[in-house]
């Protein structure tokens, strides 16, 4: 299907446009602003150009229109102004992508077109991946009613550690969107035994220790996904070789799949749980330092974690303002 786009503007601007586009586009042309506005709702334009001229009030309105409703806003508008600075930087500042001089010269509106072409086809992209990182991610915590919120809190605190840890902008935002999905494999795993509030049976226990490969398994199709594979696959290793699935061992188990990992643990042994009684902020870490102790853990990261969850003010500070534990009481489960 040929690029649709809508012009904008009196008879003039849009008769300029036409001839400076030449053939090739699908041209829709509006003159009013609920004209342009009735178009870009029902046909969907894949790019508007607005006349901005004169600080046209026509012009801004239509781009106000734009910007203001949400199946719009990624709408790319590229505006026609005074070839001045401050025009430039009003029909910036309104929510232009581009702006452009009248007439416009035909090779410069036809690369302007491309690059807004190109740029749409990556923030698709991205579009659809966040929505299926958030179905997926809301339909595993539906299946658990105790862990609500988990995903988020725990996204939370391990960008809140690696952050103190000097990891860079692509890996806290990689343990962002990990916090989210780390346990969608658990959409795998029966809710008898997610909810089970007593010790698993073994067969139980390899049963649940599947859920990182799940987890894997569903987000290795979506490119956008790839780079978090490893903190999805590891978030249950430990650091002597004795984790699942792969019985990493010291340097080969990644620094951000630890941070997840404490992150994790912390969340879930703070949070009340049908199998077990929170532990205070505390507690938490000197549960966490003696899993270091046998091996499993790094010291120096379980620091970075107790100084996160201070700064994000997660878990809590008094014994009693924490329930009394529930019956039975079961084994402490981290995963
Ligand atoms: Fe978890
Ligand atoms: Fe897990």
């Amino acid at each position: 299907m040929a690029v649709q786009l809508l012009l904008a503007g009196d008879a003039g601007f849009r008769e300029a446009l036409a001839e400076a586009l030449g053939s090739g586009y699908a041209l829709l042309e509006a003159g009013g602003v609920a004209e342009a506005a009735d178009l870009m709702l029902a046909i969907r334009p894949d790019i508007v150009f607005v006349d901005l001229r004169g600080g046209s009030a026509t012009g801004m309105a239509i781009v106000g229109r734009i910007r203001g409703a949400a199946s719009m806003k990624l709408l790319p508008i590229v505006a026609c102004a005074d070839p001045t600075p401050a025009a430039t930087v009003a029909a910036l500042d309104a929510g232009a992508e581009h702006v452009i001089g009248f007439p416009p010269p035909a090779g410069e509106l036809r690369a302007r077109i491309r690059s807004l072409l190109r740029t749409r086809a990556a923030t698709d992209r991205l579009e659809d991946a966040t929505q299926v990182i958030f179905a997926l991610a809301n339909a595993v915590e539906a299946k658990d009613a105790y862990t609500e919120g988990h995903t988020e809190r725990v996204g939370a605190l391990a960008v809140e550690a690696a952050r103190l840890a000097g990891l860079d902008d692509e890996t806290q935002e990689a343990l962002r969107q990990g916090g989210v999905l780390h346990d969608i494999g658990k959409i795998g795993i029966p809710n008898e035994i997610i909810n089970k509030a007593g010790r698993l049976s073994d067969k139980e226990r390899i049963v649940m220790n599947k859920h990182p490969l799940i987890g894997e398994r569903i987000c290795e199709p979506l490119k956008s996904l790839r780079h978090l594979l490893p903190i999805i696959r590891w978030h249950h290793e430990r650091l002597d070789g004795t984790g699942y699935p792969d019985g990493l061992k010291g340097s080969q188990f990644p620094v951000p799949a630890q941070i997840l990992q404490l992150s994790d643990i912390y969340d879930a042994i703070t949070t009340d749980r049908p199998y077990h009684r929170a532990r205070t902020r505390m507690s938490a870490i000197e549960f966490l330092h003696g899993e270091a102790d046998k091996g499993w853990r790094d010291h120096e990261l379980i620091k970075l974690v107790a100084l996160a969850a201070e700064n994000l003010n997660l878990g809590r500070i008094r014994d009693e303002d924490i329930p009394p534990p529930p019956a039975p009481f079961g084994q402490w489960r981290t995963e």
